[in-house]
């Protein structure tokens, strides 16, 4: 069974430790607002969709506080990261919920289970792409860790393999964190999916001699007409698939699917601390004198993917516009 990022009981949200992994398993509990924004600023939880379910209950916890109202307790938590839709998808949630009298909880509780839902069914979705192609490569972290259960990307993975598959995953090590070596070989390797991890320029050289069958990554921030927010680096990668003729897949719930947006060329890219790229697993391995820039997210235009993985189904480019449903506005 793969892993579960979070969970909520009694008051407490428990987190796994994202920075720690995969050295060290640690589960933190968290009862105040301020915490789990600090939580989602420094990616200790991450992945689109993990961090749109832990804002949810983050207005879970500041209404219990009761020191701020609905709107200065979401500004708290939007102010966090820019680039991910979700985050402000489960934010809008709860303090529609919160303004109108409702129960915070149980409007939490409703919108972590569609997630996870909405990810099963991507797996569904998208695990027949997978029945033939059988060498996957992807980017980042878009697994069970990034979503709370299942995954976007690695989720058709893991039903194409209990459906009898046999996959092999190349691992982008995704700098300048490392979410692909450090999270995405660790939920591979618990689940004895074959997989290598390759530095992050390795990926062309692959892609052009033949050893990648498909791409499939997951999403920040989807526009309507399909261009797409995601780590950086994935705008390469689409390219080179694309030069190669390899197909590329982008998975994703409905929460990341920003109806408003009608292209990529206004989605925020969050530029995080050039301390990020001077060091290596926290050790400076530049010259002291030099400055660095860090931008966390690329976009990546629609005519470069192959079709989106979607909890209702494959889905062109150009019908994304008339897919996304209403109820995902933030
Ligand atoms: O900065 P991160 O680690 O939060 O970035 C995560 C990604 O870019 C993921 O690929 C994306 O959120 C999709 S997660 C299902």
């Amino acid at each position: 069974m793969a892993v579960r990022a979070l969970w909520y009981r009694d008051g407490t949200l428990f987190l796994i430790d994202q920075r720690k992994l995969p050295g060290r398993s640690v589960v933190l509990r968290l009862r105040r607002l301020a915490p789990v924004a600090e939580a989602i600023r420094t990616l200790t939880v991450r992945g689109a969709p993990a961090i749109g379910v832990a804002a949810a209950y983050g207005m879970v916890l500041a209404r219990a506080e009761g020191r701020l109202g609905p709107d200065a307790a979401a500004e708290v938590l939007r102010r966090t990261r820019p680039t991910a839709y979700d985050l402000f998808v489960g934010i809008e949630t709860v303090r529609s919920a919160w303004a109108a009298g409702e129960d915070v909880e149980a409007a939490a509780d409703a919108y972590r289970e569609r997630v996870v839902e909405e990810c099963h069914r991507i797996g569904t979705a998208g695990a027949p792409l997978f029945a033939k192609a059988h060498r996957v490569l992807t980017h980042c972290n878009a697994g069970a860790l990034a979503t709370v259960e299942w995954g976007t990307a690695l989720a058709p993975i893991r039903v194409a393999r209990s459906r009898g598959a046999h996959l092999f995953v190349w691992v982008d090590e995704t700098r300048p964190l490392l979410q692909g070596a450090r999270l995405t070989a660790w939920e591979l390797a618990r689940e004895r999916i074959p997989h290598a991890v390759i530095a992050d320029n390795a990926a062309g050289h692959y892609l052009r001699t033949g050893a990648v069958d498909a791409v499939i990554v997951g999403a920040d921030r989807i526009a309507r007409n399909g261009d797409f927010a995601n780590k950086i680096g994935t705008y390469e990668k689409a390219v080179v698939a694309h030069e190669n003729g390899v197909p590329f897949y982008v998975a994703a719930p409905w929460s990341t699917f920003d109806a408003r947006r009608p292209t990529g060329r206004s989605i925020p890219v969050e530029e995080r601390d050039e301390s990020e790229v001077l060091a290596l697993a926290g050790r400076r391995v530049a010259p002291a004198a030099s400055h660095a820039r860090n931008p966390a997210f690329d976009v990546t235009p629609a005519r470069y993917v192959t079709a989106f993985v979607t909890p209702d189904g494959v889905l062109r480019p150009s019908e994304i516009a008339r897919a996304i449903p209403r109820r995902t506005a933030a």
